[in-house]
């Protein structure tokens, strides 16, 4: 694989699942060409999952992560073509991913969406910069627009609860946030649930719908009881809006996840990628429950960062 920044990077979603499943079972064994290879996991943004459950991935194929949290430790990257660097940015972005390309053999890279320009955060010029100019293979650790490492590590934890022949009902349910949140987990859920046999049908407030290409062919209801009726996984998660992009247009609390409404569902397994605010997206007595995922969901990413990271160091061209 020589990207990983969405689903449509991969060329076999059900064998990416199938590596996942099989490093979770059998832990640590650095493959001949993973070993001693150099990872860079720079990061633009904060992180616990993601940055930890990577180095810990890494280490369990016997490669070597280092980590970069550019945004706090490293200069102040301009990546504007053309400009003279006269104001506060110390370095361009293509010497600095020149100079990680040299250094690394994968790197993965932490950028968030600024929320204030819809044109500039679609670009995604971070990340685009780190492919056009490291000239080697990138992971996206969570984009502007997608979290595929989140998604990997969800459609895994599904396939681990679902052995049944029918397909699952998975509803994807917004839930009310102080903060304005991107929404890369949502697109990013939707694009890799597509990739799988399954029922997806997307309730939240008007105006929070997703981006188009996510929207096609979902099935979407305003009427969050009528949505969560024999739900068998309902994944709760908090985004702002796209149509007023970058907004908080709701914070009504009848869209927190709550006893009651999980009892509207077939005993659904309840999921969220973390960081969750108890008691605003999700209540306390669903998380504390038997029927929460969320753990399960985390302690995934670290299987799923290895298949990742394995098939993208195998692509790697690096002596
Ligand atoms: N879910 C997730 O990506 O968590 P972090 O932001 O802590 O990495």
């Amino acid at each position: 694989m020589k990207h990983f920044t969405s689903v449509h990077d991969v060329p076999d979603v059900e064998t990416l699942i199938h590596d996942a499943l099989h490093w979770k079972a059998n832990g640590r064994s650095p493959k001949p060409w993973t070993k001693h290879k150099k990872v860079g996991l720079i990061f633009f943004n904060p992180s616990l999952r993601t940055r930890l459950s990577a180095q810990i991935a890494l280490q369990n194929l016997g490669a070597e992560p280092i980590v970069l949290n550019i945004g706090r430790e490293g200069w102040a990257l301009e990546n504007k073509e053309g400009v003279i660097m006269d104001g506060d940015k110390a370095e361009h972005i293509k010497e600095a991913a020149g100079v990680m390309g040299a250094y690394f053999d994968v790197l993965g890279i932490r950028s968030f969406p600024g929320l204030e320009d819809k044109e500039e955060d679609a670009r995604d010029d971070i990340l685009q910069a780190f492919i056009k100019y490291a000239h080697i293979p990138v992971v996206s650790l969570e984009s502007t627009t997608l979290h595929p490492l989140q998604s990997l590590a969800d459609v895994m934890t599904i396939r681990e609860h679902w052995q049944q022949e029918r397909k699952p009902k998975i509803v994807l349910s917004w839930a009310p946030h102080v903060k304005p949140l991107p929404q890369a987990v949502p697109n990013s859920f939707v694009e890799w649930v597509k990739a799988i046999d399954a029922d997806l049908t997307l309730t939240c407030p008007t105006g929070y719908e997703l981006a188009p290409p996510h929207m096609d062919g979902l099935q979407v209801s305003h009427n969050q009881q009528e949505a969560l009726e024999g739900a068998d996984f309902v994944y709760v998660k908090n985004w702002s809006s796209f149509q007023n992009y970058g907004e908080v247009l709701c914070k009504d609390p009848t869209w927190t996840f709550s006893q009651k409404h999980w009892e509207i569902t077939n005993k659904a397994k309840v999921m969220h990628c973390l960081p969750v605010r108890r008691g605003l997206v999700i209540a306390d007595e669903v998380l504390d429950g038997n029927h929460a995922l969320h753990l399960q969901q985390a302690a995934n990413r670290i299987p799923a960062a290895q298949a990742v990271f394995s098939a993208c160091l195998k692509t790697s061209n690096h002596e």
